[in-house]
């Protein structure tokens, strides 16, 4: 038999979690969410939307409220369930935590002040009184503390940013020991490497185009420029080692962010990769080429589910081996990717 008749042509896997998603609001909501309820059994909802921001239990219902009235429009949608999360700032108080929890909050979000795209009222102050009251609380109700790991500092490059803000995500594990914590999209050989040595409570969450980007390939392509910033080679082989290793410390959070294409192709760059579209026909391809596709179902499915302690998703999704072209524009956004030849398809 030649080696060719032996390679897999088909793959099925549990739907995915998705566990950092952007689905924004209104137009762009009703174009980007098909992708992501299209495989995903869950995803969480990203809170960073304009105007409205996601910041307590009302605007969770109105959030949720909107999503859910743009899935049942679509057919067979049934299956996709998003998991709600709030922004957490210097004025979130212990009772905005309960209240929103109450309501199926899963998690609270945390932007460092200004690190990136509507991070405007993002957190400035990580340890005074009030807002350790507020990391004790997500701690006691079981509220999952998301954080975005970038400090904008004085004389500080911005593909430094993610190990300037590790000193304040180790003393804020140090803080709250129970408090479930992850540090997401992961992008340095340093971050990764502090995930791996802290306790379970720690996770780190990988996107998809992190493993596969340097510096040099978002320096000339703005559809590529997102935060945290690719990086070194080094980093980048970190995260991919990481992605696929088989530890349960790592698992999906896609980060795709759409932005319109006149926010990307212009002098003034939104930061964001748009990957939904394409997300399992390129995790398939990452994992395939690193030689470990059977490890590609615990990272997207079982991992996240299990550091959230959600039960496994039941649905299941088919890829097949068959090269296609990622188009140039989906909507009003230009994916990851576009015009490049991708080997696996989602059936
Ligand atoms: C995200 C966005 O566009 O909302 N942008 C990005 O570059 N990743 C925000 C974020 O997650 O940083
Ligand atoms: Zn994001």
């Amino acid at each position: 038999m030649s080696k060719k008749v032996m390679l897999r042509r088909k793959i099925t896997l549990c739907r995915f979690d998705d566990m950092h998603c952007h689905f924004r609001d209104e137009t762009l909501l009703k174009e980007v969410l098909p992708f992501t309820a299209k495989y995903c059994g869950r995803a969480i909802a990203m809170p960073n939307t304009r105007p409205r921001a996601i910041l307590n239990a009302k605007d969770v219902i109105w959030y949720r409220d909107k999503i859910k009235m743009v899935l049942d429009k679509i057919p067979k949608m049934s299956f996709f369930k998003p998991l709600m999360t709030i922004e957490i700032r210097d004025n979130t108080t212990p009772q905005m935590i309960v209240d929103a929890h109450r309501v199926g909050a899963v998690a609270g979000k945390i932007y460092p002040l200004g690190v990136t795209t509507n991070s405007d009222q993002g957190l400035r102050e990580f340890f005074s009184n009030g807002i350790k009251e507020t990391f004790r609380t997500m701690q006691d109700v079981g509220m999952i503390c998301l954080i975005h790991g970038e400090l904008d500092s004085p004389r500080k490059l911005f593909i430094e940013r993610e190990e300037a803000f590790l000193p304040i995500f180790l003393q804020l594990v140090e803080n709250f020991p129970n408090l479930k914590t992850v540090l997401e999209h992961v992008s340095t050989e340093k971050g990764i490497n502090m995930v791996a040595q802290l306790g379970n409570n720690i996770a780190g969450s990988i996107t998809a185009h992190h493993p596969i980007l340097t510096l040099n390939d978002s320096r000339l392509n703005p559809n590529n420029i997102c935060n945290p910033s690719p990086n070194r080679f080094e980093d980048r082989d970190a995260v991919l080692k990481a992605m696929t290793s088989g530890s349960p410390k790592f698992f999906l959070g896609s980060d795709s962010a759409p932005h319109l294409r006149e926010q990307k192709e212009c002098a003034n760059i939104h930061c964001g990769v748009f990957t939904a579209p394409i997300l399992p026909s390129l995790l398939c391809e990452i994992f395939e080429i690193a030689g470990c596709l059977d490890k590609l179902e615990n990272f997207t499915s079982r991992f996240g589910a299990e550091f959230y302690r959600l039960p496994p998703n039941k649905g299941k999704i088919d890829l097949i081996k068959k090269e296609w072209t990622v188009p140039s524009q989906y909507g009003s956004v230009v994916p990851f990717m576009a015009g490049a030849k991708l080997q696996w398809q989602l059936m």
